[in-house]
């Protein structure tokens, strides 16, 4: 596939970047229908940061303690994104709620992985609250950003078991190793439509 036509993305990160190391691998596909231009990080310290730059993958930190509010922060956000010609952008393990503005002009062109079969457990420590809920199936799931948190539409869904014992760790661990799959997965076909529709414009 030629690079052009190929969607470039930035992957958004917080921490270590075990998703980002997953999507990078995906990409390194010439048909994978994704680019990764950049890899930008909210935090400085973001273990990810360094695996990216050990990829060959350009970074970024647009670090929020520099900012007095998210709406400042989220313009130097937008304009970094922009600068590196970015038309899709993945959040994992990305964690600074967006504000509505922000959201809406990325929406349809972000999306994000939660630790949950959603619409159950929105939010953090999912995986303890799985096994307080005595639930039988837990999961993990790819969805389009919009500014209630969580509350995106689905792009895509895995299942692991609950299995007698588990705790929130043993758990985390089978839902961590199903989101690396998933992920690549679900940014090809949001990457595909993407194209899809960018040539249907220019027809
Ligand atoms: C993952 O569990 C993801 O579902 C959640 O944050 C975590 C990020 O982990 N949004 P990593 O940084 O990709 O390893």
């Amino acid at each position: 596939m030629s690079d052009d036509a190929r969607v470039p993305t930035a992957i958004l990160i917080s921490g270590r970047g075990s998703n980002m190391v997953a999507l990078l691998a995906a990409a390194r596909d010439p048909d994978y229908p994704a680019r990764i231009v950049l890899v930008l990080s909210n935090r400085p310290d973001a273990g990810g940061l360094s695996l990216a730059r050990e990829a060959g993958i350009p970074t970024a930190v647009v670090d929020h303690a520099a900012y007095p509010d998210r709406e400042s922060f989220d313009a130097a956000l937008d304009a970094r994104l922009r600068e590196a010609g970015v038309e899709l952008v993945v959040l994992a393990g990305f964690m600074r709620i967006l504000t509505e503005g922000f959201v809406r002009a990325w929406e349809g062109r972000m999306i994000n992985i939660h630790p949950s079969l959603l619409p159950a457990f929105r939010g953090t420590r999912t995986h303890e609250r799985a096994l307080a809920a005595g639930v039988a199936e837990h999961g993990c799931t790819v969805h389009h950003v919009v500014p209630e948190l969580d509350a995106g539409p689905t792009i895509a869904q895995a299942r692991v078991p609950v299995l007698p014992g588990d705790t929130p760790e043993t758990l985390a661990e089978r839902v961590l190793a199903e989101e690396h799959t998933l992920y690549p997965r679900a940014l090809a076909d949001v990457a595909l439509a993407l194209r899809d529709a960018r040539r249907g414009q220019r027809m």
